[in-house]
């Protein structure tokens, strides 16, 4: 069984990360060691903006600010009612999306999905989170009412978490989107059944709505594809071990930079 493809090296006082390249090894780190390894070593591009001191996906899941920034997320941005809430705001855009898809299609242009996706360079991209929290939609105010309100929080906390919602919500969703088109397009049998399984849904309803995709097993396998083929972050985020753990008779010792590699996982053969 293979748990690692690098074992840790300590030439020259650099400590190389410990990579996990198979599913067992990754549920002793994910699950079993979740918390002993649940500590982060954020790289310079993001500590030379002091990102690493206020975002989510940085700070110690131990932390207040990181509890206090998840519960704002769960509660205010997440949760079924606000999902339910900005159902008609998503809708609007899949469909401003497919019908700048159609007009382009008919005119032969190429097109940047991930552009198109998360937002044309416009004003948008000096404050991207404007769009997408698309704030002229007073449906939407509720999560920036709930960050003003919140006493803990100030313009530059807020401007961080806006950050981190568009920075991990966008190009992971576009990218995923144009690996499936790809991917689609050079296997025409799987994109003949996906589209079979969306036109029949499109002739009862007359368009997908969120809740058809329960009912499209097609669509959500070729998804499912897609994360395997090409995940978005390879290497999910660093972890680093905050005291030493043995994970399969191997030592991880303290302060070990530990990554989970799904990329290869997702392209290995069972043994
Ligand atoms: C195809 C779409 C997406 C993919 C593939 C994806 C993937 C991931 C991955 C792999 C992580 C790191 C998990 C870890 O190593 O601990 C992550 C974290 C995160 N993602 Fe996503 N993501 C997607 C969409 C989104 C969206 C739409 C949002 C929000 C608008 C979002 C917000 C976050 C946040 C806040 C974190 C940090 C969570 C934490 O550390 O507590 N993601 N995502």
């Amino acid at each position: 069984m293979q748990i690692v493809s690098e074992n840790l090296l300590l030439p020259f006082c650099f400590i190389l990360p410990l990579i996990v390249t198979s599913p067992e090894a990754a549920r002793e780190v994910l699950k079993t060691h979740d918390q002993t390894l649940s500590g982060r070593d954020a790289p310079n591009s993001i500590r030379s903006i002091n990102h690493d001191k206020v975002s989510v996906g940085w700070l110690h899941p131990s932390s207040a600010r990181w509890r206090l920034l998840r519960k704002l997320m769960v509660t205010h941005l997440f949760s079924p009612q606000r999902i339910e809430a900005s159902k008609a705001l998503r809708m609007k855009k899949v469909q401003e999306l497919v019908k700048f898809m159609d007009e382009s299609s008919k005119r032969e242009d190429a097109v940047h999905i991930g552009m198109e996706a998360a937002g044309s360079p416009d004003l948008a991209n000096f404050f991207p989170f404007l769009r997408f929290l698309d704030l002229q939609d007073a449906s939407n105010s509720d999560f920036l009412d709930a960050l003003l309100d919140e006493t803990e929080l100030d313009n530059n906390d807020i401007e961080h978490l806006l950050l981190d919602m568009f920075t991990a919500g966008t190009e992971t969703s576009s990218s995923t989107l144009e690996w499936a088109m790809s991917e689609l397009l050079t296997n025409p049998k799987t994109l003949a059944k996906a589209q079979a399984e969306i036109e029949h849904m499109i002739g009862q309803n007359g368009l997908v709505q969120e809740p058809d995709i329960s009912e499209m097993p097609y669509l959500q396998a070729v998804v499912k594809e897609t994360f395997r083929l090409h995940p978005t972050v390879p290497l999910l985020l660093p972890r680093k071990a905050e005291t030493d753990v043995e994970i399969f008779g191997y030592l991880v010792p303290k302060d070990a930079q530990v990554l989970v590699n799904v990329l290869r996982m997702g392209h290995r053969t069972r043994p």
